[in-house]
């Protein structure tokens, strides 16, 4: 038996039901158990974390976030998958760094997340190219009525709210952390990415109450028609395209988040791998399902399901996979381009921990932006330095794939 963790909803959890199912058929000597998880990226790490701590054999196959390999090998918890993958392992490079650590490989890329814009096709001509535009949008649909939001995002103290600032920081010009390892969040395109943040709040372009929102809550305010913009990750796109519940399939469309200060505009990479438990008692059986579940024609079987992306870039050339993603594939090619990977250290979710709690704050009027972040990256620094780990932001920060 192979036990395998489920945190999926809605069509990712029949795509994934449908695939677990047919490599059972395949594979009559294998049965695979789904352990259910949260879905909320925090709430799934604290999980795994207390599984991993005591040592559990059991689920044989994590669902790990594309920030925790480097602290889930360095714990000791992940399997080594070197020699495993061949060396025309056909994979965006920046998704193999982010399961590497040490030199060794420790998960395979299952599907891949960048953050994109949502627009409604049906109030707006074209989509908003800078922040400035996106915010005068929001502000006159907002006045004339036509929707009560005009921008929705991750507001709520997690892993989302972090990715979301990440994305408006590099567009600003920012980083995490800067070509040294050394913490930049307080930096000048930091207090802007978080004032913009903070002024959406203030002026009402986006709603109070989202900063308890994570990517559901706001998928559902945007797909009952609610608001001019979103923020959120591909997966949101074919449910509300094909969902019966949504009042906006056929009139709405992605584009790249708008660009900020320097020109730029950027797409926080995320996305899930699949690695396996160092206990578990059945390595052989969990890479079987490994190998299947990442096979080419599984991922075009995600995508054409649930509109996850593949992170195998030889894929994109295949019409097949054109004709199987529920958006434009130009859309998707033009937001992948500028996407922008988080750091890779074994210390990102303290890192990651002390930021929200920063980020917060100031959204929720405690805290001015730039005393906010100056508390977070003097935490930040403390956090790396009694890890004795410099922080490594990716080599090419502004084209990730
Ligand atoms: C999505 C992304 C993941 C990110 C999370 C934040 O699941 O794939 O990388 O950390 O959202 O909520």
């Amino acid at each position: 038996m192979v036990t395998f963790p489920g945190s999926a909803v809605g069509a990712e959890a029949e795509v994934l039901a449908a695939q677990l199912q047919s490599f059972m058929q395949a594979n009559p000597d294998i049965r695979v158990v789904q352990r259910v998880t949260p879905d909320a990226a925090d709430q799934r790490h604290q999980l795994y974390v207390q599984w991993l701590n005591a040592w559990a054999p059991d689920p044989d196959i994590l669902q790990l976030d594309v920030i925790w390999a480097p602290e889930f090998a360095a714990a000791g918890w992940l399997l080594p998958l070197d020699g495993r993958l061949g060396d025309d392992a056909d994979f965006f490079p920046a998704t193999m760094e982010a399961n590497t650590w040490q030199g060794q490989l420790y998960a395979v890329p299952w599907f891949l997340d960048v953050g994109m814009l949502y627009w409604r096709t049906d109030l707006l001509d074209a989509a908003p190219a800078t922040l400035s535009e996106l915010k005068a949008a929001a502000a006159e649909a907002r006045a004339s009525g036509q929707v009560s939001y005009g921008w929705v995002w991750q507001g709520a103290r997690y892993e989302g709210l972090v990715t979301v600032f990440l994305e408006l920081l590099a567009s600003h010009g920012g980083s995490m952390l800067d070509r040294n390892g050394d913490v930049a969040v307080d930096s000048p395109a930091g207090v802007r990415a978080l004032t913009d943040l903070c002024d959406a709040v203030e002026q009402g372009l986006s709603p109070r109450e989202s900063l308890t929102w994570h990517e559901e809550e706001t998928r559902f305010a945007f797909q009952m028609g609610r608001a001019l913009f979103m923020r959120n990750w591909p997966y949101a796109y074919a449910l509300m395209e094909r969902g019966d519940d949504s009042r906006v399939a056929g009139r709405f469309d992605v584009a790249p988040m708008p660009a900020g200060e320097q020109g730029r505009s950027a797409a926080t990479l995320g996305g899930a791998q699949l690695a396996i438990n160092a206990r578990s008692d059945v390595p052989e059986e969990a890479w079987r399902l490994i190998e299947f579940l990442t096979h080419p024609d599984r991922m075009i079987e995600r995508a054409r399901a649930a509109g996850n992306l593949p992170p195998r870039p030889s894929l994109y050339e295949r019409d097949e996979l054109r004709a199987a993603l529920p958006m434009p594939a130009e859309s998707i090619q033009r937001v992948v381009e500028h996407a922008v990977a988080r750091p890779a250290t074994p210390v990102y979710t303290q890192l990651s921990l002390i930021l929200q709690l920063s980020l917060h704050r100031a959204l929720s009027g405690q805290q001015e932006p730039e005393a906010a972040l100056s508390d977070a990256a003097r935490k930040m620094r403390r956090a790396l330095a009694r890890f004795g780990l410099p922080g490594s932001e990716p080599a090419a920060p502004e084209s990730a794939l």
